[in-house]
């Protein structure tokens, strides 16, 4: 669970992962989440810097491993995958500004990689047009929309090809890549999309908190 961004775009405040969302921390709910699903063995979490004995209080009760996460999302990524024990063979990779992804969710990713496919993404359709467009304004091209997917996390992956696709990211081209299938893309091995859920949204922005307030701290199934 990389846990260990400070949410600049959500605006000044404790990291996104440790801000509140109807009385428990954005990370809480993911991690709960997680622990729910039958699916789910050992938790690592990669947090920030300074506020692993605040995980710790926050999580207590939930059996994880709490690391010192890094500078991109792909180095918490990284440290996390490094704490994870040897014998565990299948990956989730989730954010914890996803705090809402259902049971489910988490169950039919897991139920994909375990049935043979070596990496596993949410995918949701998109409503808007979306265009290709170079650096000055003009547009280069607009993909047919029914063939564009919002991809979430939950992600799932066999380890050894996570692992392998790891190593991509401290190499050119791989700086850049925002997901962790994206990573196993470059790797050249498939990636399957199965549907998502709506309610796997990621928090970004203060508006995505609005009513936060109103959400049970309850994991719903
Ligand atoms: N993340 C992380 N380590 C980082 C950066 C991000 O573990 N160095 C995690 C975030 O905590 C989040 C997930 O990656 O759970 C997705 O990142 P994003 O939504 O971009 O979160 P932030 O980086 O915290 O937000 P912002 O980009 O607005 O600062
Ligand atoms: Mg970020």
């Amino acid at each position: 669970v990389p846990a260990a961004g400070s949410g600049d775009r959500l605006g000044p405040g404790d990291p996104k992962a440790l801000r509140p969302l109807g009385g428990r921390s954005l990370l809480f709910h993911a991690v709960a989440r997680l622990r729910a699903a039958q699916s789910v063995g050992p938790i690592v979490v990669a947090v920030p810097a300074g506020s692993q004995d605040r995980v710790a209080a926050e999580l207590a009760g939930l059996a994880v491993t709490a690391v010192a996460g890094g500078a991109t999302r792909q180095e918490s990524v990284l440290a996390a995958l490094r704490a994870l024990p040897s014998e565990v063979d299948v990956v989730l990779v989730h954010d914890a500004a996803r705090p809402l992804a259902p049971v489910s969710l988490i169950n039919a990713i897991t139920a994909a990689v375990l049935a043979g496919a070596p990496a596993v993404v949410p995918g949701l359709p998109v409503h808007d047009t979306v265009k290709r467009v170079g650096p000055t304004g003009l547009v280069l091209e607009t993909p047919p929309r029914e063939t564009l997917r919002a991809i979430q996390t939950p992600q799932g992956f066999q380890r050894s090809v996570l692992e392998r696709a790891h190593v991509l990211a401290g190499q050119p081209g791989g700086a850049g890549v925002t997901d962790d299938a994206g990573l196993v893309e470059l790797l050249g091995e498939p990636v399957l999309v199965i549907p998502g859920a709506v309610n796997a949204f990621k928090i970004t922005r203060p508006e995505d908190l609005a009513g936060e307030s109103s959400v049970s701290a309850e994991p719903a199934v």
